[in-house]
């Protein structure tokens, strides 16, 4: 950690950073790398600043935001309550990093950047750009994902320069995301840990330090929604994408003469593609675009590269984007939530 707090204190000599830390002190937006995605951030106690995230993004404004802190003592000037001990133990493993939390909120946080909710979401990110941005402008962060709402998450400057070029004034490019799918929002106000949001920590880890095995939302005697943000359409290709579960590898021909003439992507892992090489060669390869995602167990290679396909494979000569399953465990739990909710539907070849 020291390295780490040596070279934030360099970067907080960087020209961009130092830029960036002023617009968001002026009440302005600012896109800004993060380990998970990128970020739009304002300055999250101001009502006027973060009501220009909202309308940037094209954001539904039920659909509250994750308050970005630079170091702990930020903590406690936005929420009520002392912290748990499963909190605790939960923020020593994993802060900074991919996991949000959820606490009752101070007046300090307007009802904008929540929702009106009286709870508010916390995560302290460890991308040593987003830590340099938040304690040079030493206002809490609140930010997004900085794509138009409902696109996939940006992973990469350039995602976000597509989306928000002429709605925002500045972003900051810190390289690729380094997890590429979004934090874990997690609620532990009840004793247990509930996952709001599967993200970039694992529910295997979450249940690990916790010694609580997380529970899902039951949404069912619930009006609204524990976690807004995710009864909405969300990180889709404008071209439609449907998951292929493959059981019966000898039946992927039914599918290439099924959509014969269609210019069809097919995002594999290099399993399958091991396989499906002879298979493929009975049904005519033009108009198949392959893309080996690597090993379906590392998730974590799918999970950094996953957005930025998506966005590639979405171009005019693509009719169907086909993306393989992988196994809802671990890491893959967060890939496929992002990836189920992407989808127009499921073809399971059997
Ligand atoms: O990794 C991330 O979390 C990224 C980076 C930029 O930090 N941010 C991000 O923000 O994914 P966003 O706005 O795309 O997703 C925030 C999620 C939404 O599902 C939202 O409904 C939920 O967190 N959320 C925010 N505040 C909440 C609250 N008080 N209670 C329950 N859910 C909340
Ligand atoms: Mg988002």
């Amino acid at each position: 950690d020291l390295i780490k707090k040596q070279d934030i204190l360099k970067l907080k000599e960087n020209d961009a950073i130092r830029e960036g830390a002023s617009l968001l002190q002026k009440g302005e937006v600012v896109a800004f790398p993060t380990e998970t995605v990128y970020g739009l951030g304002a300055d999250a106690t101001s009502e006027s600043a973060v009501k220009k995230i909202f309308k940037a993004k094209g954001r539904p404004r039920d659909n509250p935001l994750i308050v970005h802190i630079g170091e702990m003592d930020q903590l406690y000037d936005i929420i009520k309550n002392p912290l748990s001990d499963t909190t605790r133990r939960l923020i020593k493993h994993f802060w900074p990093g991919p996991l949000t939390l959820i606490f009752e909120k101070k007046e300090t946080i307007p009802g904008v950047t929540t929702a009106g909710l009286e709870s508010v979401a916390v995560r302290f990110p460890d991308n040593p750009v987003a830590r340099a941005l938040i304690g040079l402008s030493s206002v809490p962060v609140a930010a997004p994902s900085a794509n138009l709402s409902g696109s996939p998450s940006p992973t990469r400057a350039e995602h976000v320069f597509k989306d928000l070029k002429g709605r925002i004034p500045f972003i900051i490019d810190g390289g690729p995301s380094s997890v590429g799918v979004e934090s874990t929002v997690i609620d532990i106000r009840s004793g247990n840990p509930v996952i709001l949001r599967p993200g970039g920590v694992t529910r295997e880890e979450i249940a690990e330090v916790t010694g609580f095995s997380p529970e899902n939302p039951d949404n069912e005697d619930r009006k609204k929604p524990l976690s807004p943000g995710m009864k909405y359409r969300h990180y889709s290709p404008r071209t439609p994408l449907y998951l292929i579960e493959i059981r019966d590898f000898d039946k992927i021909r039914d599918v290439g003469e099924k959509y014969k003439g269609y210019n069809l992507a097919l995002v594999i892992t290099s399993e399958t593609d091991m396989v499906l090489k002879e298979s493929l060669k009975s049904f005519s390869t033009t108009g198949i675009k392959k893309v080996v995602i690597g090993s379906r167990n590392d998730f974590k290679k799918i999970a950094a590269c996953m957005f930025d396909i998506l966005r590639n494979l979405d171009t005019d000569n693509i009719d169907l984007i086909f993306f393989e399953t992988i196994p809802e465990k671990g890491l893959g739990e967060a890939i496929m939530n992002r990836l189920a909710k992407a989808a127009t539907g499921k073809i399971v070849v059997e």
